[in-house]
Protein backbone atom coordinates (compact mmCIF):
# COMPACT_ATOMS: atom_id res chain seq x y z
CA UNK A 1 0.00 0.00 0.00
CA UNK A 2 1.35 3.50 -1.05
CA UNK A 3 2.97 5.38 1.96
CA UNK A 4 0.94 8.64 2.62
CA UNK A 5 1.49 11.64 4.69
CA UNK A 6 -1.13 13.94 4.26
CA UNK A 7 -4.40 13.85 6.04
CA UNK A 8 -6.62 13.07 2.70
CA UNK A 9 -4.07 10.10 1.85
CA UNK A 10 -4.42 8.51 4.82
CA UNK A 11 -8.06 8.71 4.64
CA UNK A 12 -8.07 7.41 0.99
CA UNK A 13 -6.03 4.12 2.17
CA UNK A 14 -8.68 3.80 4.87
CA UNK A 15 -11.66 4.63 3.62
CA UNK A 16 -11.68 4.30 -0.98
CA UNK A 17 -11.22 1.15 -2.48
CA UNK A 18 -7.98 0.75 -3.76
CA UNK A 19 -8.56 0.11 -7.30
CA UNK A 20 -9.17 3.74 -7.96
CA UNK A 21 -5.79 4.87 -7.99
CA UNK A 22 -4.86 8.51 -8.36
CA UNK A 23 -1.75 10.28 -10.04
CA UNK A 24 0.98 11.07 -8.13
CA UNK A 25 3.22 9.17 -4.94
CA UNK A 26 1.64 12.19 -2.36
CA UNK A 27 -2.49 12.53 -4.15
CA UNK A 28 -3.58 16.11 -4.95
CA UNK A 29 -6.88 16.94 -3.21
CA UNK A 30 -8.57 19.78 -5.27
CA UNK A 31 -10.27 22.39 -3.23
CA UNK A 32 -11.33 24.69 -5.83
CA UNK A 33 -11.05 25.14 -9.90
CA UNK A 34 -11.30 28.86 -12.01
CA UNK A 35 -11.14 28.77 -15.53
CA UNK A 36 -7.74 27.10 -16.72
CA UNK A 37 -6.70 26.93 -12.56
CA UNK A 38 -7.54 24.89 -9.71
CA UNK A 39 -6.33 25.22 -5.85
CA UNK A 40 -5.42 22.40 -3.75
CA UNK A 41 -5.88 22.10 0.14
CA UNK A 42 -2.71 23.56 0.74
CA UNK A 43 -3.69 26.62 -1.30
CA UNK A 44 -0.98 25.44 -3.85
CA UNK A 45 -2.26 26.82 -7.37
CA UNK A 46 -2.24 24.87 -10.69
CA UNK A 47 -2.41 25.40 -14.42
CA UNK A 48 -4.83 22.25 -15.21
CA UNK A 49 -3.72 21.07 -18.82
CA UNK A 50 -5.67 17.82 -18.40
CA UNK A 51 -9.33 18.77 -17.02
CA UNK A 52 -9.86 16.62 -14.95
CA UNK A 53 -9.88 14.04 -17.61
CA UNK A 54 -10.31 15.82 -20.84
CA UNK A 55 -13.15 17.38 -19.44
CA UNK A 56 -14.18 20.87 -18.50
CA UNK A 57 -13.86 22.60 -22.10
CA UNK A 58 -15.25 25.64 -20.85
CA UNK A 59 -12.58 25.42 -17.73
CA UNK A 60 -13.86 25.56 -14.62
CA UNK A 61 -16.57 27.10 -12.63
CA UNK A 62 -17.30 28.89 -16.09
CA UNK A 63 -20.12 32.00 -14.60
CA UNK A 64 -22.46 31.33 -16.90
CA UNK A 65 -23.08 27.46 -16.70
CA UNK A 66 -22.93 27.56 -13.13
CA UNK A 67 -25.51 29.99 -13.09
CA UNK A 68 -27.52 27.79 -15.13
CA UNK A 69 -27.19 25.23 -12.91
CA UNK A 70 -27.68 27.03 -9.34
CA UNK A 71 -31.24 27.94 -12.23
CA UNK A 72 -32.14 24.45 -12.42
CA UNK A 73 -31.44 23.04 -8.97
CA UNK A 74 -33.75 25.98 -7.96
CA UNK A 75 -36.53 23.99 -9.99
CA UNK A 76 -35.99 20.46 -10.16
CA UNK A 77 -32.60 18.11 -10.12
CA UNK A 78 -34.05 14.37 -10.94
CA UNK A 79 -36.82 13.70 -12.96
CA UNK A 80 -35.66 10.08 -14.34
CA UNK A 81 -36.28 9.05 -18.00
CA UNK A 82 -39.75 8.05 -17.12
CA UNK A 83 -40.73 11.72 -16.86
CA UNK A 84 -39.74 14.72 -19.50
CA UNK A 85 -38.12 17.70 -18.95
CA UNK A 86 -37.29 20.27 -20.95
CA UNK A 87 -33.56 20.84 -20.50
CA UNK A 88 -33.32 17.35 -21.90
CA UNK A 89 -35.59 18.12 -24.72
CA UNK A 90 -33.77 21.22 -25.73
CA UNK A 91 -30.30 19.31 -25.30
CA UNK A 92 -31.88 16.50 -27.39
CA UNK A 93 -32.91 18.78 -30.51
CA UNK A 94 -29.77 21.09 -30.35
CA UNK A 95 -28.00 17.90 -30.86
CA UNK A 96 -29.93 16.54 -33.09
CA UNK A 97 -29.68 20.11 -35.26
CA UNK A 98 -25.96 20.20 -34.00
CA UNK A 99 -24.81 16.77 -35.54
CA UNK A 100 -23.87 15.56 -39.07
CA UNK A 101 -26.73 14.82 -41.50
CA UNK A 102 -28.83 12.27 -40.53
CA UNK A 103 -27.94 11.47 -36.78
CA UNK A 104 -31.17 12.78 -35.82
CA UNK A 105 -32.04 11.05 -32.63
CA UNK A 106 -30.53 11.32 -28.67
CA UNK A 107 -30.23 9.13 -26.03
CA UNK A 108 -28.67 10.92 -22.46
CA UNK A 109 -27.54 9.04 -19.73
CA UNK A 110 -24.63 9.34 -17.28
CA UNK A 111 -21.42 8.25 -18.37
CA UNK A 112 -19.41 7.33 -21.68
CA UNK A 113 -19.12 3.72 -20.50
CA UNK A 114 -23.07 3.63 -20.97
CA UNK A 115 -23.05 5.29 -24.03
CA UNK A 116 -20.93 2.77 -25.51
CA UNK A 117 -23.49 0.12 -24.46
CA UNK A 118 -26.36 1.64 -25.37
CA UNK A 119 -24.54 1.91 -28.97
CA UNK A 120 -23.55 -1.67 -28.92
CA UNK A 121 -27.72 -2.51 -28.07
CA UNK A 122 -28.90 -0.24 -30.61
CA UNK A 123 -26.39 -2.04 -33.64
CA UNK A 124 -27.45 -5.33 -31.98
CA UNK A 125 -31.28 -4.73 -32.72
CA UNK A 126 -30.84 -2.79 -36.35
CA UNK A 127 -27.93 -5.37 -37.64
CA UNK A 128 -29.14 -8.76 -36.13
CA UNK A 129 -26.29 -9.65 -35.07
CA UNK A 130 -23.91 -9.59 -32.57
CA UNK A 131 -20.38 -9.11 -33.56
CA UNK A 132 -18.10 -6.31 -33.41
CA UNK A 133 -14.81 -4.88 -34.33
CA UNK A 134 -12.82 -2.73 -32.00
CA UNK A 135 -9.57 -1.57 -32.88
CA UNK A 136 -6.03 -2.28 -30.56
CA UNK A 137 -4.82 0.08 -27.95
CA UNK A 138 -9.45 1.30 -27.70
CA UNK A 139 -10.20 2.47 -24.70
CA UNK A 140 -13.99 2.60 -24.46
CA UNK A 141 -15.24 2.49 -20.54
CA UNK A 142 -15.36 0.14 -17.68
CA UNK A 143 -18.52 -2.22 -17.93
CA UNK A 144 -18.26 -5.92 -18.85
CA UNK A 145 -19.05 -4.86 -22.58
CA UNK A 146 -16.75 -1.58 -22.98
CA UNK A 147 -14.08 -3.46 -21.13
CA UNK A 148 -14.77 -6.10 -23.83
CA UNK A 149 -14.30 -3.97 -26.93
CA UNK A 150 -10.90 -1.79 -25.11
CA UNK A 151 -7.94 -2.99 -26.62
CA UNK A 152 -5.43 -2.47 -23.99
CA UNK A 153 -4.67 -5.17 -21.87
CA UNK A 154 -4.19 -3.14 -18.61
CA UNK A 155 -7.48 -2.45 -18.99
CA UNK A 156 -9.08 -5.62 -19.95
CA UNK A 157 -8.51 -6.57 -16.14
CA UNK A 158 -12.13 -7.76 -15.66
CA UNK A 159 -15.51 -9.65 -17.53
CA UNK A 160 -15.81 -11.97 -20.11
CA UNK A 161 -16.70 -11.31 -23.42
CA UNK A 162 -20.32 -10.71 -23.72
CA UNK A 163 -20.06 -11.43 -27.43
CA UNK A 164 -17.87 -11.80 -30.66
CA UNK A 165 -15.25 -8.90 -30.54
CA UNK A 166 -12.46 -8.80 -33.00
CA UNK A 167 -9.34 -6.15 -33.01
CA UNK A 168 -8.68 -3.91 -36.23
CA UNK A 169 -5.01 -2.71 -36.16
CA UNK A 170 -4.84 0.96 -34.76
CA UNK A 171 -3.56 3.70 -36.85
CA UNK A 172 -0.23 4.26 -34.76
CA UNK A 173 2.09 5.42 -37.22
CA UNK A 174 4.85 6.42 -34.71
CA UNK A 175 4.80 2.13 -33.95
CA UNK A 176 3.36 0.96 -37.32
CA UNK A 177 1.52 -2.35 -36.18
CA UNK A 178 1.75 -3.55 -39.37
CA UNK A 179 6.02 -2.47 -39.59
CA UNK A 180 4.89 0.24 -42.64
CA UNK A 181 5.63 3.74 -43.12
CA UNK A 182 2.51 6.64 -44.24
CA UNK A 183 2.38 7.75 -46.63
CA UNK A 184 3.70 4.30 -48.65
CA UNK A 185 1.92 2.42 -46.21
CA UNK A 186 -1.24 3.28 -48.47
CA UNK A 187 -3.01 3.47 -45.02
CA UNK A 188 -3.07 -0.74 -45.25
CA UNK A 189 -4.56 -0.47 -41.31
CA UNK A 190 -7.25 1.14 -42.79
CA UNK A 191 -7.85 -2.03 -45.52
CA UNK A 192 -6.85 -4.63 -42.64
CA UNK A 193 -10.35 -3.85 -41.75
CA UNK A 194 -11.67 -6.03 -45.14
CA UNK A 195 -9.38 -8.67 -44.14
CA UNK A 196 -10.40 -8.79 -40.37
CA UNK A 197 -14.30 -9.53 -41.67
CA UNK A 198 -13.15 -11.86 -44.38
CA UNK A 199 -11.34 -13.87 -41.76
CA UNK A 200 -11.80 -13.54 -38.50
CA UNK A 201 -15.99 -13.11 -38.59
CA UNK A 202 -19.32 -14.66 -39.75
CA UNK A 203 -19.40 -12.02 -42.17
CA UNK A 204 -22.63 -10.33 -40.55
CA UNK A 205 -20.77 -7.54 -37.83
CA UNK A 206 -23.41 -5.57 -36.37
CA UNK A 207 -20.54 -2.56 -35.62
CA UNK A 208 -17.27 -0.96 -35.54
CA UNK A 209 -16.00 1.35 -32.62
CA UNK A 210 -13.35 3.84 -33.14
CA UNK A 211 -12.51 6.49 -30.66
CA UNK A 212 -11.27 9.23 -33.50
CA UNK A 213 -8.18 9.60 -31.72
CA UNK A 214 -7.23 7.39 -29.18
CA UNK A 215 -7.38 8.73 -25.46
CA UNK A 216 -5.81 6.38 -22.98
CA UNK A 217 -4.22 4.63 -25.84
CA UNK A 218 -1.92 7.55 -25.99
CA UNK A 219 -3.29 10.12 -28.33
CA UNK A 220 -3.25 7.50 -31.37
CA UNK A 221 -4.31 10.21 -34.43
CA UNK A 222 -5.29 8.69 -37.73
CA UNK A 223 -3.83 10.27 -40.74
CA UNK A 224 -6.54 11.87 -43.03
CA UNK A 225 -7.61 9.16 -45.16
CA UNK A 226 -8.12 6.70 -42.64
CA UNK A 227 -11.81 6.84 -41.47
CA UNK A 228 -13.14 7.30 -45.10
CA UNK A 229 -11.45 4.04 -46.24
CA UNK A 230 -13.03 2.26 -43.48
CA UNK A 231 -16.26 3.69 -43.78
CA UNK A 232 -16.39 2.88 -47.26
CA UNK A 233 -15.35 -0.97 -46.50
CA UNK A 234 -17.99 -0.75 -43.66
CA UNK A 235 -20.86 0.29 -45.70
CA UNK A 236 -19.94 -2.18 -48.25
CA UNK A 237 -20.56 -4.89 -45.51
CA UNK A 238 -23.70 -3.06 -44.14
CA UNK A 239 -21.37 -2.49 -40.71
CA UNK A 240 -22.37 0.36 -38.29
CA UNK A 241 -19.65 2.50 -37.66
CA UNK A 242 -19.83 3.74 -34.49
CA UNK A 243 -17.49 6.69 -33.55
CA UNK A 244 -17.10 6.88 -29.54
CA UNK A 245 -16.38 10.86 -29.56
CA UNK A 246 -16.43 10.60 -25.80
CA UNK A 247 -13.02 12.59 -25.94
CA UNK A 248 -13.16 14.46 -29.20
CA UNK A 249 -16.34 15.86 -29.29
CA UNK A 250 -17.62 19.83 -28.18
CA UNK A 251 -14.93 21.39 -29.93
CA UNK A 252 -11.92 19.88 -28.54
CA UNK A 253 -9.99 18.55 -32.22
CA UNK A 254 -10.45 23.01 -33.30
CA UNK A 255 -12.39 22.38 -36.37
CA UNK A 256 -16.03 21.18 -35.88
CA UNK A 257 -18.36 20.28 -33.12
CA UNK A 258 -17.78 16.24 -33.51
CA UNK A 259 -14.38 15.36 -34.06
CA UNK A 260 -14.90 12.89 -36.19
CA UNK A 261 -16.24 15.98 -38.68
CA UNK A 262 -12.48 16.54 -39.61
CA UNK A 263 -12.03 13.23 -41.38
CA UNK A 264 -14.93 14.18 -43.60
CA UNK A 265 -17.12 11.18 -42.44
CA UNK A 266 -20.29 10.98 -41.02
CA UNK A 267 -21.06 7.56 -38.58
CA UNK A 268 -24.24 6.09 -38.11
CA UNK A 269 -23.79 6.25 -34.33
CA UNK A 270 -21.97 8.50 -32.46
CA UNK A 271 -21.31 8.41 -28.42
CA UNK A 272 -20.25 11.25 -25.98
CA UNK A 273 -19.98 12.46 -22.76
CA UNK A 274 -16.99 13.82 -21.06
CA UNK A 275 -17.01 17.71 -21.73
CA UNK A 276 -20.47 17.88 -23.12
CA UNK A 277 -21.65 19.25 -19.28
CA UNK A 278 -18.01 20.97 -18.40
CA UNK A 279 -18.06 18.47 -15.43
CA UNK A 280 -21.37 17.65 -14.23
CA UNK A 281 -22.25 14.01 -15.43
CA UNK A 282 -23.95 13.08 -18.82
CA UNK A 283 -23.34 10.71 -21.62
CA UNK A 284 -25.54 10.89 -24.92
CA UNK A 285 -26.04 8.70 -27.67
CA UNK A 286 -26.67 10.30 -31.21
CA UNK A 287 -28.11 7.90 -34.27
CA UNK A 288 -29.39 7.66 -37.47
CA UNK A 289 -33.49 7.46 -37.06
CA UNK A 290 -33.95 4.04 -38.71
CA UNK A 291 -31.55 2.79 -36.28
CA UNK A 292 -32.91 4.55 -33.21
CA UNK A 293 -36.19 3.30 -34.08
CA UNK A 294 -35.21 -0.37 -34.43
CA UNK A 295 -34.88 -0.45 -30.69
CA UNK A 296 -38.11 -0.20 -29.08
CA UNK A 297 -36.63 -1.23 -25.53
CA UNK A 298 -38.76 -0.49 -23.03
CA UNK A 299 -34.92 0.93 -21.86
CA UNK A 300 -34.66 3.02 -18.73
CA UNK A 301 -31.87 5.00 -16.55
CA UNK A 302 -32.60 6.45 -13.48
CA UNK A 303 -30.10 9.15 -13.95
CA UNK A 304 -31.04 9.49 -17.79
CA UNK A 305 -32.06 12.29 -19.04
CA UNK A 306 -31.05 14.71 -15.82
CA UNK A 307 -32.15 18.25 -16.04
CA UNK A 308 -29.32 19.38 -13.89
CA UNK A 309 -26.62 18.13 -16.44
CA UNK A 310 -28.73 18.69 -19.43
CA UNK A 311 -29.11 22.45 -18.66
CA UNK A 312 -25.23 22.30 -17.99
CA UNK A 313 -24.72 20.72 -20.94
CA UNK A 314 -27.43 23.25 -23.00
CA UNK A 315 -25.19 26.26 -21.29
CA UNK A 316 -21.55 24.18 -22.41
CA UNK A 317 -22.61 24.27 -26.02
CA UNK A 318 -23.55 27.29 -25.93
CA UNK A 319 -20.80 29.01 -24.25
CA UNK A 320 -18.76 26.81 -26.85
CA UNK A 321 -20.58 28.53 -29.51
CA UNK A 322 -20.29 31.81 -28.45
CA UNK A 323 -16.50 32.39 -26.80
CA UNK A 324 -15.56 30.42 -29.87
CA UNK A 325 -13.95 27.73 -28.24
CA UNK A 326 -13.35 25.63 -31.10
CA UNK A 327 -11.09 27.99 -33.00
CA UNK A 328 -9.62 28.74 -30.18
CA UNK A 329 -8.65 25.17 -29.98
CA UNK A 330 -7.39 25.05 -32.69
CA UNK A 331 -5.10 28.61 -32.76
CA UNK A 332 -3.64 27.82 -29.43
CA UNK A 333 -3.63 24.53 -29.92
CA UNK A 334 -1.59 24.74 -33.39
CA UNK A 335 1.02 27.35 -30.86
CA UNK A 336 1.36 24.94 -28.46
CA UNK A 337 1.96 21.90 -30.83
CA UNK A 338 4.82 23.88 -31.98
CA UNK A 339 5.93 24.51 -28.75
CA UNK A 340 6.45 20.90 -28.18
CA UNK A 341 8.03 20.05 -31.83
CA UNK A 342 10.58 22.91 -30.19
CA UNK A 343 10.74 20.38 -27.17
CA UNK A 344 11.71 17.62 -29.32
CA UNK A 345 13.90 18.79 -31.03
CA UNK A 346 15.76 19.76 -27.36
CA UNK A 347 15.15 16.97 -25.56
CA UNK A 348 15.76 13.23 -27.16
CA UNK A 349 13.54 11.85 -24.11
CA UNK A 350 10.67 13.09 -26.93
CA UNK A 351 10.20 10.68 -29.62
CA UNK A 352 6.69 11.42 -31.13
CA UNK A 353 4.62 14.59 -30.63
CA UNK A 354 1.40 14.53 -32.01
CA UNK A 355 -2.46 15.15 -31.74
CA UNK A 356 -4.98 17.83 -33.52
CA UNK A 357 -6.26 21.10 -31.50
CA UNK A 358 -5.98 20.97 -27.62
CA UNK A 359 -6.14 16.76 -27.53
CA UNK A 360 -1.69 16.70 -28.10
CA UNK A 361 0.14 14.10 -27.17
CA UNK A 362 4.09 13.36 -26.28
CA UNK A 363 5.38 9.89 -26.55
CA UNK A 364 8.71 9.39 -24.23
CA UNK A 365 11.14 6.63 -25.47
CA UNK A 366 14.73 5.83 -23.88
CA UNK A 367 16.23 5.92 -27.14
CA UNK A 368 14.88 7.22 -30.59
CA UNK A 369 16.38 4.23 -32.46
CA UNK A 370 14.93 1.75 -30.90
CA UNK A 371 11.77 3.72 -29.39
CA UNK A 372 12.03 1.78 -26.38
CA UNK A 373 9.11 3.47 -23.93
CA UNK A 374 10.20 5.37 -20.83
CA UNK A 375 7.16 4.78 -18.63
CA UNK A 376 9.41 5.94 -15.82
CA UNK A 377 10.61 9.07 -17.25
CA UNK A 378 6.86 9.60 -17.69
CA UNK A 379 6.04 9.52 -14.72
CA UNK A 380 8.66 11.74 -13.13
CA UNK A 381 7.35 14.15 -15.89
CA UNK A 382 3.94 14.63 -14.38
CA UNK A 383 5.54 14.69 -11.23
CA UNK A 384 7.92 17.31 -11.99
CA UNK A 385 5.31 19.10 -13.82
CA UNK A 386 3.13 19.00 -10.80
CA UNK A 387 5.84 20.45 -8.19
CA UNK A 388 5.93 23.28 -10.57
CA UNK A 389 2.70 24.03 -10.97
CA UNK A 390 1.06 22.39 -13.87
CA UNK A 391 -0.94 19.24 -14.28
CA UNK A 392 -0.67 16.91 -17.35
CA UNK A 393 -2.04 13.61 -17.84
CA UNK A 394 -0.87 9.85 -19.04
CA UNK A 395 -1.47 7.40 -21.21
CA UNK A 396 -0.67 4.70 -24.07
CA UNK A 397 -0.18 1.17 -23.87
CA UNK A 398 2.90 1.13 -22.34
CA UNK A 399 2.01 4.78 -20.25
CA UNK A 400 4.81 6.30 -21.88
CA UNK A 401 2.98 9.18 -23.55
CA UNK A 402 2.28 12.68 -21.56
CA UNK A 403 -1.69 13.52 -22.58
CA UNK A 404 -1.86 17.13 -22.91
CA UNK A 405 -5.79 18.16 -22.88
CA UNK A 406 -6.74 21.42 -21.25
CA UNK A 407 -9.76 23.17 -20.91
CA UNK A 408 -10.59 25.23 -24.77
CA UNK A 409 -10.60 28.39 -23.10
CA UNK A 410 -6.56 28.94 -22.63
CA UNK A 411 -4.47 31.56 -23.80
CA UNK A 412 -1.22 31.19 -26.02
CA UNK A 413 0.52 32.76 -22.30
CA UNK A 414 -0.86 29.57 -20.70
CA UNK A 415 -0.01 27.07 -23.23
CA UNK A 416 3.77 29.00 -23.17
CA UNK A 417 3.90 28.77 -19.62
CA UNK A 418 2.82 24.90 -19.58
CA UNK A 419 5.67 24.35 -22.65
CA UNK A 420 8.28 26.28 -20.22
CA UNK A 421 7.13 23.71 -16.80
CA UNK A 422 7.19 20.99 -19.25
CA UNK A 423 10.94 21.80 -20.47
CA UNK A 424 12.10 21.82 -17.14
CA UNK A 425 10.29 18.53 -16.07
CA UNK A 426 12.02 17.21 -19.24
CA UNK A 427 15.06 17.85 -17.98
CA UNK A 428 14.56 16.71 -14.70
CA UNK A 429 13.55 13.40 -15.89
CA UNK A 430 16.58 13.12 -18.44
CA UNK A 431 18.92 13.92 -15.66
CA UNK A 432 17.37 11.02 -13.14
CA UNK A 433 17.39 8.62 -16.53
CA UNK A 434 21.35 9.58 -17.52
CA UNK A 435 22.10 8.85 -13.31
CA UNK A 436 20.03 5.12 -13.20
C1 LIG B 1 -12.90 7.31 -25.52
C2 LIG B 1 -13.58 6.96 -24.23
N1 LIG B 1 -14.70 6.23 -24.27
C3 LIG B 1 -15.37 5.92 -23.14
C4 LIG B 1 -14.88 6.30 -21.91
C5 LIG B 1 -15.64 5.96 -20.66
O1 LIG B 1 -16.24 7.10 -20.17
P1 LIG B 1 -16.71 7.16 -18.63
O2 LIG B 1 -15.47 7.14 -17.79
O3 LIG B 1 -17.48 8.44 -18.55
O4 LIG B 1 -17.57 5.98 -18.40
C6 LIG B 1 -13.71 7.06 -21.83
C7 LIG B 1 -13.17 7.48 -20.53
O5 LIG B 1 -12.04 7.92 -20.41
C8 LIG B 1 -13.03 7.38 -23.02
O6 LIG B 1 -11.89 8.09 -23.01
Amino acid sequence: MAKTTSRNAARKTAYLMDCAKTYYPEPLTLVSGQGAYVTDEDGRRYLDFFAGIAVLVAGHNHPSIIAAVHDQADRIVHTSTLYLNEPVLDLAQRLSEASPPGLDKVFVGNSGTEANELAAVLARHFTKSSEFIALAHAYHGRSAWTVGITGLSAWRNFGAEPSKIVFAPNAYCYRCPLHLTYPSCEIACAKAVEDIIKTETSGRVAGYYAETIQGVGGIITPPPEYYGIVKEILDRHGILFIADEVQTAWGRLGHNLFGISDWGVIPDIVTSAKGLGNGLPISVVIARREIADAYQGPHINTFGGNPLSSRAAVATLDVVEREGLTANANTVGDHLLARLRDLARKHTLIGDVRGRGLMLGVELVADRKTKEPAAAAAERVLDACKDRGLLIGRGGLYANTLRIQPPLIITREQADEAARILDEALTVASNDVARA
